[in-house]
């Protein structure tokens, strides 16, 4: 007797996806079997979200072959996907932001199957039994708006789930999760394979892929490059296919450290929202020419709080700031901007960018005097589309041309627009707030660099990050935030995760 061919519960031969002259897709092969968890890995534009959108119905391949249970399969939209039980979680939440828990859920069933949907006492109950087998913590009558981010994902998640999908597609969802949610993520995940779902889970946190995962499959510039089993896989391995090179460390620079007089001064800091409350409690801290000072802290600490106080950009309420030995406690931000600081803000479209504007406008704010790029008062259109061009190539920015608006932009190709113009000025203060969330390797260690760059060439940098590896791999000492205060300053070779850990959720051992 032959062995029983066991064919997988999906899979792709061939697969090849362009728009227009753009190949998105060259060959993708992919086999996903039954109950697995199975990660999609790869850098920005690698083509993962166009390969999870052809499984899920909403994109057609050019070419190439869907087989599910062996039988070969294809997609003109998602319902037809969602009748052979596949479900997908979007990147970009779907959600009607006005209605209810209950009310997206049933969203977009189909009236024939569901007639009920008008009875609104039918569809809560629906969704309380739906939210109840799931054992997800959500009221089915709270507005989507009400809820955190981690919330909105689990409303998505259900929504799938509602219309019975077995293959479950998750396209980056801990993209926008905290360190905790994303604990809370994984769980769910681990729940769901339990009961006989297979999952399908796209993202390039590498440390995320070791803890949930069966097998890891990288695709790189639209074609599948490796499926591997993911016991035994370093993160190291993953990094290497996702980028097809091996990636360097941060080097840590050596001696000449925090030299001279502090660049950056921040003398009892005190910051309170409208009702009294103190958003930053009397925050002192100096950092040096060439110093990094990294700001660890559970999001919400203050650390938004406090790169927008030393940008400008918020009032404090007491304490003063000082640039270079001069006071700019009560200095605009484009006059700090003028003495010498750069801020790379962690909310890259709302502050760091001007989305509908091109490239070339973004990267040329603040540079135009410096770089001649107007004359008479007005803008020298070709001096400033070459500068674009200069930088684009600089600094690598994929997808760019000076006329494209920047909101077309992949994020880690935003936030080298964001660095291009600061770096621009070699400011003498950098402030950086989380500067690789949401990138993936290739690009965040292309900002590593850039940050340490700043640094040996004699900035000030503050440094906010809430991953704990960035802090360690960049800082020469590290400021642990909660609720509004710094702990504590640690040098780094005194510091340990385990102490940061700790002074993180607000425990002092030494105090
Ligand atoms: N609708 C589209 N039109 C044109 N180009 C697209 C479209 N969707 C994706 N692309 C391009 O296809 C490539 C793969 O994109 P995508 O699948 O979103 O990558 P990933 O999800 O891995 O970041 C990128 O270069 C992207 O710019
Ligand atoms: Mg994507």
């Amino acid at each position: 007797m032959s062995e029983p061919i066991v064919v997988p519960l999906l899979r792709l031969r061939n697969v090849a996806k362009s728009f227009g002259d753009k190949v998105a897709l060259s060959h993708v092969d992919l086999d996903v079997e039954a109950g697995e968890v199975h990660v999609i890995c790869g850098e920005n534009g690698a083509g993962k979200s166009t390969l999870m959108n052809i499984l899920a119905g909403i994109l057609q391949p050019d070419a190439g072959e869907m087989l599910l249970d062996g039988k070969s399969v294809r997609f003109s939209d998602p319902i037809e996907a969602g009748r052979v039980g596949i479900g997908m979680v979007h990147q970009h939440f779907k959600l009607v932001s006005s209605m209810s828990v209950a009310e997206n859920l049933f969203l977009n069933r189909q009236p024939l199957r569901f007639g009920f949907i008008s009875d609104r006492r039918v569809m809560r109950e629906r969704a309380q039994t739906l939210i109840a087998r799931y054992r997800f913590d959500l009221d089915p009558d709270a507005s989507i708006a009400q809820l955190s981010v981690g919330q909105r994902q689990r409303v998505e998640i259900l929504k799938a789930l509602a219309f019975d999908a077995r293959i479950l597609i998750l396209d980056e969802p801990t993209a926008v999760l905290t360190p905790p949610e994303v604990s809370e993520l994984l769980g769910v995940i681990a729940d769901l394979k339990a009961r006989g779902r297979t999952i399908l889970f796209i993202t390039h946190k590498l440390k995320e892929v070791k803890a949930a995962s069966d097998r890891v499959t990288v695709l790189r510039h639209g074609a599948s490059v490796s499926t591997r089993p993911t016991a035994g896989l370093s993160e190291s391995d993953i990094a290497h296919d996702m980028v097809g090179r091996d990636l360097a460390t941060p080097r840590r620079r050596a001696g000449g450290i925090g030299s001279g007089a502090p660049k950056l001064s921040l003398s009892g800091l005190t910051m309170t929202n409208a009702s009294g409350r103190r958003l930053l409690d009397e925050i002192n801290l100096d950092i040096r020419a060439g110093e990094i000072v990294g700001v660890a802290g559970v999001d919400g600490n203050g650390q938004t709080e406090l790169s927008e106080a030393v940008a400008g950009l918020q009032n404090a309420r007491a304490g003063a700031v000082a640039i270079d030995g001069k006071d700019a406690t009560n200095v605009s931000p484009h006059e700090r901007r003028a003495r010498g600081l750069g801020f790379i803000p962690e909310d890259r479209l709302d502050r760091g960018l001007c989305a509908g504007m091109t490239i070339a406008e973004n990267v040329s704010t603040d540079n135009y005097a410096a770089r001649k790029l107007t004359s008479c008062g007005l803008i020298r259109m070709a001096a400033r589309d070459a500068f674009a061009s200069e930088k684009i190539r600089q600094f690598d920015i994929r997808g760019a041309r000076p006329g494209l608006p920047v909101g077309q932009l992949s994020g880690g190709n935003m936030q080298k627009v964001v660095i291009a113009r600061e770096m621009e000025k070699a400011p003498n203060v950098l402030v950086v707030a989380q500067p690789t969330r949401g990138l993936d390797v290739g690009a965040a260690e292309f900002v590593h660099g850039q940050i340490l760059a700043a640094a040996d060439r004699g900035c000030a940098v503050l440094l906010i990050s809430s991953e704990l590896s960035e802090i360690f791999a960049l800082s020469d000492r590290i400021a642990v935030m909660y609720r509004g205060a710094v702990l504590r300053v640690l040098d780094r070779t005194d510091a340990t995760e385990h102490l940061v850990g700790l002074l993180m959720n607000g425990v002092d051992e030494a105090a």
